[in-house]
């Protein structure tokens, strides 16, 4: 599906940009060698980049060890 129609940029594109280091819907137009044109996709590159800095947080405060415990030491100890 289109993000920005104007641009012709799509979902995929998009979130390629944002696992690039794009925060802004600016920083993606960029990454794209394009600009905002209409504006009517700003506020829908504005959420997907805070859902994608919102799970690289949670991705990223997740305990060191947390994978290397298995689920059995517990009960084990
Ligand atoms: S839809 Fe993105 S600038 Fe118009």
């Amino acid at each position: 599906m289109y993000v920005c129609i104007c641009n012709a940029l799509n979902e995929r594109k998009v979130q390629a940009s944002l696992d690039n280091g794009a925060t802004t819907p600016a920083a993606v137009f960029r990454q794209h060698d394009c600009q905002v044109q209409c504006g009517k996709c700003v506020p829908t590159l504005r959420a997907m980049a805070a859902e994608h800095r919102a799970a690289c947080a949670r991705h990223s405060a997740q305990p060191a060890d947390a994978v290397a415990q298995p689920a059995y030491s517990v009960a084990a100890e």
